[in-house]
């Protein structure tokens, strides 16, 4: 099979219920860190790893992120008018050439599984990657990039792998991985969610994936499960057990799990600490709160 992973399924069909109220008319994926949206870091990140095809798996109410990726002619004219070049360059980067981007909707949130098998005609018979927008990951090199190049070597499906305290496992895709120190370790299985204590290792899938057409075969195939819903894990699951070729790839860099809204704060402040034209306000502000608060204690 193939090696070259030019398309991304972005799954932004969820109701972001957690966000409530705000993603009543927001889409989570146009909420903003700093000035960019969540699905434009998402958008860079594929981008940078050899990206050419993107592909929303959308639902209702979701207009305003396939407005997000137009031409806004009226804003470029007033710009342009005013010689706001700076500003027009940052605009260009939302611009999506014609046809690099398709929508696909999901008509019930059924799951992230489902989610992913609603783009099946439009991934075809070819490896492709899913990000996740919700999870932001600060890295020097791109975490989809590092993957794409660990991919290369290895071939068959990759999940980004994090490790997280034993008390988190049961929120997160956990993987039963050998023991190992390298980045690249392959997987003996994977479960959604593990009740408390029974969790195969400490390492979570984070959403960064590359799979392969057979994942979408089973995820055809394969019931419900934990919450009602058609889950990605499932699918991985027997893919492994048949064909043992899902490894997990420990990345380098920092998530940010911006569909909780502790996370979400988290990646603002980060954000904007890495920021030259904000940082250093941002920085004196949270010394003297923190001040305060010890003041206060
Ligand atoms: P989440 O589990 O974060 O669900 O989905 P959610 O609906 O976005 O948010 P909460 O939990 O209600 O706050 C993880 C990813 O899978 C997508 C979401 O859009 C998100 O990118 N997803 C989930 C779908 O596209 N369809 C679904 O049926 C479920």
């Amino acid at each position: 099979m193939n090696r070259r992973v030019t398309k991304a399924v972005f799954p932004v069909a969820g109701m972001g219920t957690r966000f409530l109220p705000a993603t009543k008319s927001v889409p989570k994926e146009i909420m903003t860190l700093v000035d960019r949206p969540l699905i434009q870091y998402a958008i860079d990140e594929a981008r940078a790893a050899g990206i050419t095809e993107f592909i929303f798996v959308t639902s209702r109410g979701k207009g305003a992120l396939e407005d997000y990726f137009d031409r806004a002619p009226e804003l470029e004219a007033t710009l342009r008018a005013k010689g706001k070049t700076q500003l027009l360059n940052v605009l260009g980067a939302t611009n999506m050439d014609s046809g690099a981007i398709a929508y696909v909707r999901q008509n019930q949130a059924l799951g992230l599984g489902h989610a992913v098998w609603c783009a099946r005609h439009l991934i075809g018979d070819e490896p492709f990657a899913v990000l996740l927008p919700d999870d932001v990951i600060a890295a020097e090199t791109p975490c989809l990039k590092q993957m794409v190049e660990a991919y290369e070597k290895t071939g068959g499906n990759m999940i980004a792998a994090m490790e997280v305290a034993p008390e988190l496992a049961s929120s997160y895709g956990i993987m039963d991985v050998a023991p190992g120190v390298g980045r690249v370790l392959p997987m003996r299985g994977m479960v959604e969610k593990p009740a408390p204590g029974a969790q195969p290792s400490n390492l979570a899938a984070i959403g960064r994936y590359i799979l392969t057409p057979d994942v979408l075969r089973h995820l055809g195939d394969i019931e419900a499960g934990v919450g009602g819903e058609i889950q990605l894990t499932d699918a991985i699951a027997r893919e492994i057990t048949q064909r043992q070729n899902v490894h997990g790839f420990r990345f380098e860099g920092q998530r940010y799990d911006c569909g909780s809204k502790a996370g979400f704060l988290q990646a603002t402040v980060a954000f904007g600490l890495a920021r030259s034209d904000l940082g250093e306000e941002l920085a004196q502000f949270l010394g003297d709160m923190m001040v305060q608060r010890q003041a206060a204690e």
